[in-house]
């Protein structure tokens, strides 16, 4: 099985850099992120509190999720756009916080793989917790205020200021959390993006997988 694990904060890159990795190394992509901001989304339909472990966690085992690199279904609805507004971005600190949610969705990520030989798969516990035995594993970062830039490029109704706070505050609460928090793992490779261009990335990330370790 052929998996690259990409890691990192919110607004590091993680997306554009795996998503022209896997396309370059012909492999299928996996945004985990989705999969946490899918249950947030049913968690909130639904009405729950979405910082209510039990009841979240036993949704979470009997909801139907697909993520495809332009779509994402909960149910069968098409969340695509939603789960990116900010009230499921509020909502999915708690979410991923929820060690119940986190078993769940770290088993389906396995089976993800598992049924495709493998693939480049990004998060923020891909290379510690999911994939420990991943190929190559990248941890991304970049400064706070160019990923705050990036970020509030892609949600157009919050301002610069906002996402750079909520950015912080997330930071933060990914970090501190118990279960699985935001870390790098000790073999990753460490990459900082603020400065450099995505083929540069690309290019130096496809030179180690085929440099022999
Ligand atoms: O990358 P993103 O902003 O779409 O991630 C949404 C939330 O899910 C964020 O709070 C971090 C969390 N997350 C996680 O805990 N583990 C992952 N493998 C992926 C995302």
């Amino acid at each position: 099985m052929r998996v690259v694990a990409i890691d990192g904060p919110a607004g590091s890159g993680k997306s554009t850099v795996a998503r022209r990795l896997a396309s370059r190394l012909e492999l299928d992509y996996l945004d985990t992120g989705a999969m946490y901001r899918a249950v947030a989304f049913a968690a909130l339909r639904r009405g729950m509190d979405p910082s209510d472990a039990e009841p979240v966690a036993r949704m979470a085992r009997e909801l139907e999720i697909t993520v495809e690199e332009h779509c994402v279904t909960v149910d069968g609805v098409d969340a695509t756009i939603e789960i990116r507004g900010p009230e499921v971005t509020r909502a999915v600190s708690a979410v991923a916080a929820n060690a119940g949610v986190r078993a769940e969705l770290v088993r389906r990520q396995r089976e993800w793989a598992r049924q495709r030989g493998g693939g480049v798969i990004e998060g923020r516990d891909i290379g510690t917790v999911v994939f420990p035995d991943a190929q190559l594993k990248a941890y991304l970062t970049a400064r706070l205020d160019v990923r705050a830039a990036r970020r509030h490029q892609e949600v157009a109704d919050m301002d610069y200021e906002a996402v750079a706070a909520d950015m912080a505050r997330r930071d933060t609460y990914d970090s501190e959390r118990q279960a699985d928090p935001l870390l790098k793992a000790s073999d990753a490779v460490a990459v900082d993006t603020s400065d450099r261009s995505v083929d540069e990335i690309v290019d130096d990330l496809v030179a180690r997988l085929a440099a022999p370790r």
